[in-house]
């Protein structure tokens, strides 16, 4: 049985199109919700059983074409040597403020980087059915590094952006350790059994297009094109980045996936002929209830070529989501060449 999501990827002819969503297996699913009653997200992540069922539970529910194997962001950080928590996204204990929080990270070999993700990996795609497809991912260097010297997620990380101005070559060593790190850590999913891999930037659109192309570009380009390296297929996701998106879509990927602020037939008009789209219905939409979501969906599907659509979200599904939009969504999908 052939994926329709890789298909969808290299620009094949598909019977419908392919559909995931992102953060799928998360708070808006009761199933999830219960075993948070009795288990830190912590606790979920670093168990390979837990992370196996959780990667699983949408794929139970809703008939969706990937699963996206549950971990975070933060996931390879621990190996790094920072200490963190979730209250309730990523909290530093001690972020990187000079060239000496730099030289204490430490350099692991790949098989110490998040272990319990790759065991959770193979254990998902043997219980996974052969037609869905298995995603692995990271953190883009430089939204990982926006944690790591923020803190915390803070609106339009001002710390962040004057560390950028006033130490430019710390921040330069940042992003190549953690590029570095990001390499090794998809890699090793690639090794355990990932059919693709998408890069989540969702602090893309922080800079200016010149201070991007200067400090970012170059190592967001060396991940993408040393995982080119294993022939797995590269999900590039951009959040809020309007002003860069020409410049993403020269980079190497076989994906470009963008948030629902843009128009997506015009994006794959001018960025779509070699590569896929993925996106972009607005999250929100979902919250207003399933016939909005129809309706939203519908717009998509008319405006939008499906060969080399991935349809999805512009961001991950929120908390409040009701499932009947989910179901819509997915029934607008299934159903669009009767419609
Ligand atoms: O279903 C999936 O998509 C797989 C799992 C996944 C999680 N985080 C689980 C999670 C994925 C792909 C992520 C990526 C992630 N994590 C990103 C990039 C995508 C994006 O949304 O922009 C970012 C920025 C983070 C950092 C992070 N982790 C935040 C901001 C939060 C808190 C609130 C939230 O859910 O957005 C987390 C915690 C987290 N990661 C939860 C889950 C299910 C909620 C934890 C809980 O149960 O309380």
């Amino acid at each position: 049985m052939k994926k329709i999501l890789l298909e969808t990827i290299y620009r094949k002819k598909t019977s419908r199109r392919p559909l995931w969503i992102m953060r799928q297996a998360g708070r808006y699913l009761p199933e999830y919700r219960t075993l948070r009653k009795t288990h830190s997200f912590k606790d979920l992540s670093r168990s390979p059983d837990f992370a196996t069922e959780v990667t699983l539970l949408p794929i139970k529910r809703f008939n969706l074409d990937a699963a996206i194997i549950f971990a975070d962001i933060m996931s390879p950080v621990p190996s790094l040597g920072i200490d963190f928590d979730f209250d309730p996204g990523p909290v530093i204990t001690n972020p990187i403020s000079d060239n000496k929080d730099v030289d204490k990270l430490i350099e692991t070999g790949s098989e110490e980087i998040a272990p319990e993700v790759m065991k959770a990996i193979a254990q998902t795609r043997s219980e996974l059915s052969n037609e869905i497809a298995l995603l692995g991912f990271c953190g883009a260097p430089w939204t990982l590094s926006a944690y790591l010297v923020e803190g915390k997620g803070n609106k339009d990380f001002p710390k962040l952006r004057s560390f950028l101005a006033s130490e430019p070559e710390v921040m330069e060593r940042l992003l190549e350790k953690i590029t570095l790190h990001m390499i090794s850590y998809l890699k090793s999913q690639v090794e355990a059994g990932v059919d693709a891999v998408q890069i989540f930037d969702s602090w893309a659109g922080l800079l200016s297009l010149d201070s991007w192309q200067r400090h970012i570009k170059p190592h967001l380009e060396f991940l993408l094109s040393e995982i080119g390296k294993t022939n797995v297929p590269r999900i590039l996701f951009l959040q809020n980045a309007p002003h860069l998106i020409s410049s993403y879509a020269a980079l190497p990927s076989e994906v470009l996936a963008i948030d629902w602020r843009v128009n997506l037939s015009e994006i794959k008009n001018l960025y779509g002929k070699n590569r896929a789209i993925q996106g972009n219905l607005d999250p929100a939409i979902l919250v207003a209830g399933p016939e909005v979501t129809r309706q939203e969906t519908r717009k998509i599907l008319k405006s939008v070529d499906p060969v080399g659509h991935i349809m999805n979200l512009g961001h991950g599904i929120m908390p409040s989501t009701p499932l009947e939009s989910v179901d819509a969504l997915i029934d607008e999908i299934h159903n669009e060449e009767n419609r």
